[in-house]
């Protein structure tokens, strides 16, 4: 659509795959393109990284020394025998070592599969247990809490190494430090552009999470749309707040900015209204990528108070992960000066699909267009075929395949995978209408996963974990619409026969789904019932459930109508 618009016939993969440095012998691989092309370039001392501490210290990492650093970490995976293709999982924070790690692995030739820190025991175990992960980087704490106990399941995972005071001390696991200095620097295997890069697991309404895989050719799309859409260029000092345990972490608050030789600020402290602005003006960001559950939160310390500081440098504002409202998109203007800028897409799409894009005002409320090269319209499925909708109409949200960060395979599930795809078409299980302009409007999920904070998180791993607490005979998650979060995780639980359904066992449950599933995941509220409605082949009706919740009348497409409307 956008691409043929101007008349072009110019294919905008071209242009794209212009900006890869790539490898002598027509390799790809995202380390090189991340740092030793700039070191290679003349650029090695500019500043990658910009990491500042949760305890206010500081450090600046060079793009000469996060190759360095990288190239040592393959080094070290390649003396362990672990062999191209092979998973290094990656449970971190905010810290150099996560780029390090990442950057070290995909060196190597190795696969990243990135953690949510804040997942607890279970969904770690899942994720390292379906990866095969035979590599895992982690802290101590982390390491102790989560992952000692688990090791006699985990076949697969034969080094584990730690990051931090205290690395030492824990048997089974090895200094992340020391174990790359011991190693030298390696160069950069000569992957190709189809060769597995990342790993991000993400989770269905039904079943487990599913392993959504991308190619080393997805950098392609990080730095097309990192300049495109959030207008990154040399010179900037770039801030992407995402979490690195989920794909945006990855995709643009590593590959994009640092393919594009863009100064990162890493902050490894939380979220804190005072802590952001006053990073945004003493770093001087120029470009900030953030998110709605944060921009919400800075929106109840109100404009006046964004205000107290001064963001001179500050130039392009951008959102992603949930429905951005207008009266968000406009605060941006009251109080740093710009308007954010919607921008969508997925884990399975790997990059920006959808967007408001850098230099020009926003449409408030919309997504925005489809991307350069990409085609996208809404549509309606009809067995083997979709079929689009009226301009205006709802439907699902659609994108031709063939992008390069498309991802390439559902990790050991072809079934899935194929079952994405309609006549060329991936399906993104989003409801949207489309305007006569060409906006996209975000209208809902079309199936039941839960969106909080940010984060997707699919019912049924939730339900899986209370089902195994000895009271619970049955239990149906959903999401509660919450005026931070977006949603909470709710669950209702029907007790088995003479259990109380009283306070204490209400916080036993709710304790042991935090245990297993950490804080982030775990419900935030729970109700008892005496039965839960079910569909005729027996699941659990979380529509309905969901429907008693918002007062809603529970149904089809038709209860989305008039959500998030032009
Ligand atoms: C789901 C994908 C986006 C990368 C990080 C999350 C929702 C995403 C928007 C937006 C409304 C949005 C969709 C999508 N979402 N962006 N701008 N407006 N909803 O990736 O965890 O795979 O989540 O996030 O429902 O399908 P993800």
């Amino acid at each position: 659509m956008v691409a043929g618009e101007n008349g072009s016939v110019e294919d905008p993969w071209r242009r794209a795959r212009a900006l890869m440095a790539g490898l002598p012998d027509g390799g790809l691989n995202i380390s090189h393109e991340a740092a030793d092309r700039h070191v290679a370039a003349g650029r090695g001392d500019v500043t990658a990284l910009r990491w500042l501490g949760k305890d206010g210290s500081r450090r600046d990492i060079s793009f000469a020394e996060l190759a360095e650093q990288s190239g040592r970490f393959a080094g070290f995976l390649t003396s362990a025998g672990v062999e191209p293709g092979s998973v290094v999982a990656v449970l971190l924070g905010r810290v150099p070592e996560l780029h390090v790690a990442a950057l070290g692995a995909l060196k190597a030739g190795a696969v990243v599969c990135p953690l949510f820190a804040a997942f607890g025991p279970e969904p770690i175990r899942e994720r390292l247990l379906r990866g095969r992960a035979r590599v895992l980087v982690t802290t101590p704490q982390a390491y102790r809490a989560k992952v000692a106990a688990l090791r006699a399941e985990l076949p697969d995972l034969d080094t584990v190494l730690l990051v931090g005071d205290g690395a030492a001390d824990l048997e089974g696991a090895l200094d992340f430090r020391a174990a790359i200095g011991a190693c030298a620097p390696m160069p950069p295997v000569s992957t190709r552009p189809e060769d597995p890069a990342l790993l991000h697991f993400t989770s269905g309404t039904t079943g487990r999470p599913k392993g959504a895989l991308h190619v080393h050719e997805a950098a392609v799309m990080h730095a097309f749309t990192g300049r495109g859409v959030l207008g990154l260029r040399k010179g900037d000092v770039y801030w992407c707040t995402a979490d690195p345990g989920w794909v945006t972490g990855t995709s643009y608050g590593i590959v994009a900015p640092l393919a594009l030789g863009v100064t990162s600020v890493v902050d490894e402290g939380e979220f804190d209204p005072s802590r952001w602005c006053a990073i945004l003006q003493d770093e001087a960001v120029t470009v900030w990528y953030t998110a709605p559950t944060a921009i919400r939160l800075l929106m109840r310390a109100g404009a006046e108070f964004a205000r107290s500081w001064r963001y001179p440098a500050l130039r392009h504002l951008a959102s992603v992960g949930e429905p951005l409202t207008a009266e968000a998109v406009e605060w941006g203007r009251a109080a740093f000066g710009h308007p954010f800028h919607d921008t969508w897409w997925q884990t399975e799409t790997g990059a920006i699909m959808v967007a408001n894009a850098a230099g020009a005002d926003p449409v408030p409320g919309s997504m925005g267009r489809p991307v350069e090269g990409i085609e996208a319209a809404v549509v309606r499925r009809d067995g083997d075929r979709i079929m689009p909708v009226r301009d205006g109409d709802l439907g699902e949200l659609a994108l031709r395949a063939g992008w390069p960060s498309m991802f390439r395979a559902y990790l050991d599930d072809d079934e899935r995978y194929r079952a994405c795809f309609v006549d060329g078409w991936y399906l993104s299980g989003d409801l949207a209408r489309r305007d006569e302009q060409g906006h996209f409007w975000f209208v809902g999920r079309a199936d039941d996963v839960i969106k909080s904070s940010g984060h997707l998180i699919g019912p049924f791993e939730v339900e899986r974990v209370l089902m195994r607490h000895p009271a619970v005979a049955e239990a149906g998650v959903i999401g509660k619409p919450d005026a931070v979060a977006f949603e909470i995780v709710k669950a209702f639980v029907v007790l088995r026969p003479d259990c109380n359904a009283d306070e204490a066992m209400r916080r036993d449950i709710l304790a042991f789904a935090r245990r297993q599933l950490g804080a982030a995941v775990a419900p935030k509220e729970l109700a008892f019932a005496d039965a839960l409605p079910h569909t005729r082949s027996g699941k659990v009706l979380r529509r309905l459930l969901k429907a008693n919740e918002t007062g809603a009348p529970p149904g089809d497409l038709s209860t989305l109508e008039g959500r998030g409307q032009p």
